[in-house]
């Protein structure tokens, strides 16, 4: 999908996109006309207020939350007229989640963790295994395989949970306040890894923060205030 304006080179191709995104909860209005594009590879910080609606954007985005009116498209294919099955089999093959608390399976070991989303999709344990840990390599808790969730560290649990959200190769990262529960170390350690190893692998990512500090890991900042976005434009 080339954009509206001219010279649709890849330059200016959008991976993902959401136009007049409006959703209420009750009464409540979390999103009143916010939009985003995000081109492929590119690392986009959502930035706003708690309360502002970053996070029901990037659900709405990431097709975990059906917007009230306006248009998701991934790829150009509009979400709204995928099946839930063909939404799911999307999430579990396009994107992968990060999010404030690793949200780890407690009773498996951290590469089984890695693994899962591997192991979901029909990889043999072996094979699943060996690709995560290279994936903990890259985010140095290689050594914690066998280790279960409770046993390490918060920046070492965002750590695997980056290695299991890039583990099948996703387009898309999504992140919402990935370092929210993490001092500012441990916090800088994660995101100059996941910005790292999304680059490295070509994904795309959407940052959810309240954090100037971690939003400075991206190429492009759009704010959310009372549900609407503002710097949506594409800076080539
Ligand atoms: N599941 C929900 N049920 C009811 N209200 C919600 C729900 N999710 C979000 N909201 C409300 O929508 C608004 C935006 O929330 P949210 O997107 O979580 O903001 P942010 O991530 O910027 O803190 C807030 O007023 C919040 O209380
Ligand atoms: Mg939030």
């Amino acid at each position: 999908m080339g954009a509206e304006t001219a010279g649709d080179g890849p330059v200016n191709e959008i991976l993902l996109g959401g136009v007049e995104l409006r959703k209420s909860f009750g009464s409540t209005p979390a999103l009143d006309g916010a939009a985003l594009a995000v081109r492929p590879g590119e690392i986009v910080a959502i930035m706003g207020p708690s309360g502002s609606g970053k996070s029901t954007l990037l659900h709405c985005l990431a097709g975990i939350v059906a917007p009230d009116s306006g248009t998701v498209t991934f790829q150009g294919q509009d979400l709204a007229r995928l099946s839930d099955r063909q939404r799911s089999a999307l999430r579990r093959s396009e994107f992968g989640f990060v999010f404030q608390f690793g949200q780890l399976v407690p009773e498996l070991s951290c590469v089984e963790n890695v693994a899962l989303p591997l192991r979901l999709s029909g990889v043999r344990r072996r094979e699943a295994e060996k690709t995560a840990l290279d994936w903990m390599a890259r985010l140095e808790v290689e050594s914690l395989g066998r280790k279960r969730p409770g046993e390490v560290s918060g920046g070492q649990g965002q750590r695997v949970a980056v290695a299991r959200a890039l583990v099948t190769a996703p387009k898309v990262i999504f992140a919402d306040e990935p370092t929210g529960a993490l001092d500012s170390l441990n916090g800088e350690q994660v995101m100059r890894l996941l910005v790292a190893t999304a680059r490295d692998s070509g994904a795309a990512v959407v940052l959810v923060t309240h954090e100037a500090r971690v939003a400075a890991y991206s190429d492009r900042e759009v704010v959310v205030r009372d549900g609407r976005t503002r710097q949506v434009e594409l800076v080539p």
